[in-house]
């Protein structure tokens, strides 16, 4: 089929009907098996029916044949107020157009319009996560940064000491969740309220695990999975000291009838962590943390330390 540019319209659903059609056609092009939710479940700050201005879609006569989520973020150094960088970031995910349509240069034009929104946001990159880099490349995009996965096993977790002073839970409140993204490694990194947080705990099949140290009162907590991703795989992670650590690692372990886990962790990694990685004696594996385009080049020494947890993916 070919396009008669008049008919083609680039903007949010406006409807609760549009934003059904705009799942069905993600669902169709990117969960190879029906889930037991809906795609917009597990991107609650991007797919929100009731907040759109983050979905655009393409129209083709008034039907969505293409869509990609655009979400401008700030990058943090930690979370405290006076740590704030200035960069700003724009995210790309949920990036797919109808079968239909494809090679006819629609994605492109899309992301010509998405490139121009983030620049007039005054963005200095915008990053996605893929593994199709032959189709990125097109577009401009990069491997960049770099992110540690360490494979970890129920055998040797089990074969460390670890005192059971350890109270868990897997619930908390707001104040704790802002207490919690302070535990997180001092890294560029996206900031994320604790609002945001809770939201994105309720993502289906996350498993979120808090443990507290009974004698010293020191909290540390993990994030394993995330709707149909990252199975298996703790993608986000806060802890004081090593044995808190280790305990958590434990937590998981005895929760999922499972042999090996996952552990992700950026790339600049303080000492102390990789010393006790190494500890653990598991296998480390290094890989781009994404793909990226600087659009403003003043960041770019910032930006090759930065880090996205799990959770602020899209
Ligand atoms: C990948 C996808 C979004 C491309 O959309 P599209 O509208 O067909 O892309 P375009 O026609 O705008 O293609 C732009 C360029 O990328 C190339 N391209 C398209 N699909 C490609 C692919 N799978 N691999 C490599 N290059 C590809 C095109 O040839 C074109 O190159 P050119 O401009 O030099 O001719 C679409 O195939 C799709 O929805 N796939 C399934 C879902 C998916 O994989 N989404 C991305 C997940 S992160």
């Amino acid at each position: 089929m070919k396009l008669k540019e008049a008919a083609v319209e680039i903007r949010p659903p406006q409807t609760l009907d549009e934003c059904h059609d705009r799942d069905a056609l993600l669902a169709l092009s990117l969960r190879e098996e029906p889930f037991p939710f809906p795609i917009s479940k597990e991107y609650p700050l991007v797919l929100n029916p009731s907040d759109t201005s983050k979905s655009f879609c393409v129209f083709y006569d008034g039907k969505i044949i293409a869509h990609a989520n655009l979400f401008h973020r700030e990058c943090a150094i930690t979370h405290y107020e006076h740590d704030r960088s200035g960069i700003k970031l724009s995210l790309i995910g949920n990036v797919a157009t109808h079968p239909d349509w494809r090679a006819k240069g629609i994605m492109r034009a899309l992301f010509e319009y998405l490139e121009i929104s983030a620049l007039k946001c005054d963005s200095s990159a915008l990053i996605l996560w893929s593994d199709l880099n032959s189709f990125y490349d097109k577009l401009g995009f990069v491997p960049w940064g770099k992110e540690i996965r360490y494979d970890l096993s129920r055998e040797k977790i089990a074969k460390c000491l670890i005192p059971n002073n350890y109270h868990f839970s897997a619930k908390a409140d707001l104040n704790i969740l802002s207490d919690l993204l302070y535990r997180r490694c001092e890294i560029p990194t996206i900031r994320r309220s604790a609002r945001e947080f809770a939201e994105l705990l309720k993502i289906p099949w996350t498993d979120f695990r808090m443990l507290k140290n009974t004698s010293n009162g020191t909290l540390s907590y993990g994030v394993m999975g995330k709707g149909a991703d990252m199975g298996g795989v703790i993608h986000e992670w806060g802890a004081e000291n090593e044995l808190d650590f280790l305990a958590l690692l434990a937590s998981f372990f005895s929760h999922n009838n499972t042999k090996k886990l996952t552990l992700l962790c950026p790339g600049i990694l303080d000492e102390k962590w990789r010393i006790f990685f190494n500890g653990l004696n598991t296998q480390e594996n290094v890989y781009p943390m994404c793909l990226l385009k600087i659009l403003q080049k003043t960041h770019k020494e910032t930006l090759e330390k930065l880090f996205v947890w799990g959770l602020d993916g899209i």
